[in-house]
């Protein structure tokens, strides 16, 4: 379990969500700085970090964040090129990296270049290690959606990956439910090294499991983003209203 119980914060639209983890951001990673002089992020695919990104990369946000102290990587990435719509890396990319200060060598994207996806995880994983290891073990801030299957990065309801050995950190995957099919991710070990982890999660379609996944029962295997427990970190929930529809008044 992890040493703190979630905190679930409610806010009114997305807009509102995308603020606050903006704020978040800047306050972590200016306090991770002055602690280490790092600042390991992982970044998350999907829609919602859009907004969220567009507010790091923009005043009064963008010169609060030492970029030049900020280290990337990304939770999961979809198995395509770099330059394809489908891309995690070219959607922060556009939305966010190309707009801030960040040195292109502490940005790592994941290699999708490879013609066996398989390597390519094994190589990240490499990557993911050397990191860590020159971070504490740890990765400041992990960024997460929620699917509305419950999913997170590219872990899936009743997936194999669900299941990867403690010391995998990085898997790949050919099969995902949600387009397209073939991904890459970090393992629940390696996400799970988080110190702070914030999970964005708006939309009415995603209510109903997000009571299941918070008030509901365990069920990890249906619901894999019950898996994020970090032994050593936070996590804090982001949610708006019509997310929270179906959570109790508490
Ligand atoms: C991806 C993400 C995925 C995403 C959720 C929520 O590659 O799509 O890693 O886990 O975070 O599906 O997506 P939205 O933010 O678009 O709702």
């Amino acid at each position: 379990m992890s040493k703190h119980q979630p905190e679930i914060v409610r806010l009114p639209d997305v807009a509102a969500v995308q603020r606050a983890a903006a704020e978040r951001v800047v306050a972590l990673a200016n306090a991770q700085v002055a602690a280490t002089g790092r600042f390991l992020i992982a970044l998350s695919g999907g829609n919602t970090p859009r907004g969220l990104h567009t507010l790091l990369a923009q005043e009064p946000l963008r010169s609060q964040i030492p970029w030049g102290q900020v280290w990337v990587v990304w939770g999961d990435e979809r198995y395509v090129p770099a330059d394809h719509p489908d891309s995690s890396y070219l959607m922060a990319r556009e939305t966010l990296l190309e707009h801030v200060p960040i040195p292109s060598e502490q940005i790592y994207p994941v290699p999708t270049y490879y013609a066996d996806p398989v390597e390519s995880a094994a190589i990240y994983e490499q990557q993911i290690q050397a990191l860590l290891a020159a971070n504490g073990n740890q990765i400041d801030l992990v960024l997460l959606g929620m699917g509305p299957d419950g999913h997170t990065a590219s872990l899936f309801p009743h997936h194999p990956a669900l299941a990867a050995p403690a010391e995998r950190l990085v898997v790949a995957i050919d099969n995902s439910p949600k387009p397209p099919p073939r991904r890459i991710t970090l393992t629940v070990a390696a996400l799970n090294r988080a110190a702070h982890t914030l999970v964005l999660v708006t939309g009415a379609d995603k209510a109903e499991t997000l009571r299941e996944v918070l008030e509901g029962p365990a069920d990890p295997q249906r619901l894999p983003i019950q898996l994020i427990q970090p032994p050593h970190g936070s996590v804090t929930w982001l949610v708006d209203a019509a997310a929270a529809t179906y959570l109790s008044a508490g």
